[in-house]
């Protein structure tokens, strides 16, 4: 359904002063950013449509969190079930956070046997961090130089992105970039267009520079006296401007690692549940099983549901020096939920549907860029694509992409940035996204690129 249902605004009684809003928004301090040069203030979301209070509708091509579509009737329908029965934690003996684990570890390869739960993919991988460092009994980390891997104090040393420039430009002053700690280094991410390389034959070239930084990177690590623990990655390398292809660097990448002592944690909050097409994660296409797995975002559907996957042998030291209760994480809720999403996601054939509406978005977005000099690559996997745009000068395009962006917006369609320039169309759609949808997408594109 490429036109969106009407929705009346009046009926709901939702009048926003979008203006007042934003001037009280002060109460929040100044760390949050909000999207759009005209910030969007959405009051409902159906399917892939938001709606603001006048009831204009918006294509949501950005948001991976309602991945089922926003509301999705069953989902809201189980939370409400599960809600009014019982919503107890851990401690007590209960059937549904058990059947959830058992349905999550089915979808994984058989060595990864064990789910733990938590309430964001922030704490899934901090949490990842504890068992990595009980079971290597070393500090050191590698991460890619534009990563994001969650708010924690440990992670907020491996997000490297939330300084980038255009985070720091945005913020109060534009605060200098800070070092990395001590324990962490920095890989390039397997980036085609900035390596110099191009096309499939690149495949080996792009997997091995890769596996180089990341032995570099233990090599500074270990001059440093600190020993590796983990390379831990993002598996579309999302904030570094989506790289999923060609295939092999994260199999390089945890070939070294694990040459050297130290494990392989594939993030999984932006890539998993079906992102990617035809295969439930991202580490999938690599052919590799990572050590340990974290999970988030879509898993719940808005609900806050995280956890991370692994083998069971990994925990015991873990499990056996500490304890572990997360008090909402792994609720009765947030598990009736989470059984909801693979029960969407499985007889709506969503991982199958993601592959073949990306295909399509992309083939489109490939054709437009025949026309469009500015558009320097189109690159991802299922409805995980980035369009990379460049300047005249062949720079990366960071200002034109913001123009595009906001003009999309102004459009009725959202979409996002990223990369290390914030110069990449980030385009990540629930995957209820229809073929329909993406032409929509690529016609509104097509006339915003026009505008420039
Ligand atoms: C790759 C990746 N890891 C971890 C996180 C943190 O997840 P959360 O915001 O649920 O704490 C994010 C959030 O954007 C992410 O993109």
């Amino acid at each position: 359904m490429s036109v969106a249902p009407a929705f009346d605004a009046a009926a709901m009684s939702l009048s926003v002063d979008d203006a007042a809003l934003l001037g009280r928004r002060a109460v929040l301090g100044p760390a949050y950013r909000l999207f759009y040069e005209k910030p969007f203030a959405p009051v409902r979301g159906l399917d892939v449509w938001l709606y603001d209070a006048a009831g204009r509708a918006y294509l949501d091509a950005y948001n991976n969190v309602p991945s089922v579509g926003h509301c999705h009737p069953r989902i809201v329908a189980a939370l409400q079930r599960q809600a009014t029965a019982l919503n107890t934690h851990t401690r007590y003996l209960h059937e549904s956070v058990v059947e959830y684990a058992e349905r999550l570890v089915a979808r994984f390869p058989a060595a990864l046997d064990t789910v733990m739960f938590t309430c964001s993919g922030s704490e899934a991988n901090d949490l990842a961090l504890r068992i990595v460092h009980e079971a290597t009994g070393r500090r050191g980390l590698i991460v890619t130089e534009n990563a994001y891997h969650g708010v924690t104090a440990a992670l907020a040393d491996l997000s490297p992105s939330v300084q980038s420039r255009a985070y720091r430009g945005a913020a109060p002053g534009g605060a200098p970039a800070l070092p990395l700690a001590p324990h962490v280094r920095t890989v390039r991410a397997p980036d085609v267009q900035r390596a110099g390389l191009r096309g499939a034959a690149s495949g080996p070239d792009v997997a091995a520079r890769f596996a180089l930084d990341v032995r570099m990177a233990i090599a500074d690590l270990q001059r440093g006296g600190v020993e590796p623990a983990a390379l831990i990655v993002d598996t579309v390398f999302a904030s570094d401007g989506i790289h999923t292809d060609p295939v092999g660097s994260l199999a390089a990448g945890a070939a070294v690692i694990r040459e050297h002592g130290g494990l392989f944690v594939a993030d999984e909050v932006q890539g998993g549940f079906g992102r990617t097409g035809g295969v439930w994660w991202a580490f999938e296409r690599d052919g590799i099983v990572p050590d340990i797995v974290t999970l988030g975002k879509p898993m719940g559907a808005g609900h806050p549901v995280a956890g991370l996957v692994t083998r069971a042998e990994l925990l015991a030291d873990f499990g056996a020096r500490r304890r572990y209760f997360n008090t909402f994480g792994g609720n009765t809720v947030s598990a009736a939920v989470g059984l909801a999403v693979l029960d969407v996601i499985e007889e709506e054939g969503l991982v199958e549907r993601a592959g073949v509406v990306g295909a399509h978005l992309q083939e489109r977005l490939a054709a437009l860029a025949l026309r469009h000099a500015e558009i320097a690559e189109v690159r991802g996997r299922g409805l995980y694509i980035g369009v990379a745009l460049i300047d005249p000068d062949g720079g990366p395009g960071t200002e034109r992409a913001i123009g595009v962006m906001n003009r999309l917006r102004e459009r009725g369609i959202l979409i996002g940035l990223c990369g290390l320039d914030s110069n990449v169309l980030k385009i990540r759609p629930p995957l209820t996204f229809g073929v329909d949808h993406a032409d929509l997408l690529v016609g509104a594109l097509d006339a915003a690129l026009g505008e420039a």
